[in-house]
């Protein structure tokens, strides 16, 4: 059965305050060349028309399509306990929870609609329900450099394009820690964002992770050129080490 479906819901767009302002570069030009500025002026849309519609594909279109290949590479048995960071209206979510069938996601955000246009925690539940997901989703309000979980909790961490929404480099820092350490030994994190993936993969190694990999997400993540290019964080949790106390006892006996 294919897990791909024709979306349901409402998603928004990413960083809504950058498609305005080059929504306006193509705009503006045209209004003032109408106003009576000079008509070089109108040398100016097609060069940011491209960009902003670059930028638009990859918010509607092109990280949905990035995120179905990747989780379907993950190959998830449909059990699986997963973590969304920045679920926002829950892009990513959905898609995991079509997988999990017999597991549970849970989305944490702190519903900035500054980060997605129209993002709050109500806007995420109505997702689940149109998308038929609501009896193995659950949204908390949180921070993602503090979350409210145990240790070793998860399955798999995921996050699309929430960490660099975080001031500051220690801010993102913690998050990407916050992320391993809810892990379960064996768990996977796979994280897609843009311009601090080298940072991401120096303080997973230092944690402690393995297999540890950057990859390029392709133009469908360009946010509005190659100039701004969405990288995929992954990494796994060693597995716990096998108990050798009972086996130590029969030797020692
Ligand atoms: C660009 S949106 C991406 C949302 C979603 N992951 C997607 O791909 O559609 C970034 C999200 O990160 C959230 N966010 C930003 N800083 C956060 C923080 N410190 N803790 C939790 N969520 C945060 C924002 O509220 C927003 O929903």
């Amino acid at each position: 059965m294919s897990k791909k479906a024709v979306r349901q819901g409402r998603y928004g767009v990413d960083g809504p305050g950058w498609l305005l302002a080059l929504g306006g570069g193509v705009v503006a030009p045209l209004v003032a060349v109408a106003a009576g500025a000079p008509r070089w002026l109108l040398r100016v849309p097609p060069l940011v028309a491209v960009p902003a519609a670059v930028y638009l594909h990859a918010s509607v279109r092109g990280k949905f399509l990035v995120w179905e290949e990747q989780l379907d590479a993950l190959g998830l048995r449909g059990d699986e306990e997963v973590l969304d960071l920045g679920c926002g209206r829950g892009a990513v979510l959905t898609a995991v929870a079509r997988r999990v069938p017999k597991g549970r996601v849970t989305g944490v955000d702190l519903w900035r609609t500054v980060d997605q246009s129209g993002n709050s925690e109500r806007a995420a539940a109505r997702t689940a329900a149109r998308e038929g997901i609501t009896d193995r989703v659950a949204l908390v309000t949180a921070d993602m450099r503090q979350l409210p979980f145990e240790d070793a909790t998860f399955d798999l961490v995921v996050s699309s394009m929430a960490i660099h929404n975080i001031t500051g480099a220690r801010g993102r820092e913690a998050a990407v820690r916050e992320a391993y350490r809810v892990l379960k030994p064996g768990g996977r994190l796979l994280v897609a964002d843009i311009f601090h993936g080298a940072r991401s993969l120096d303080v997973l190694r230092a944690a402690g992770a393995v297999r540890v990999r950057r990859t390029d997400a392709g133009p469908r993540m360009w946010w509005s050129g190659p100039w701004i290019r969405t990288l995929l964080v992954s990494a796994e949790k060693p597995a716990a080490e096998p108990d050798h106390g009972d086996l130590d006892g029969e030797r020692r006996s």
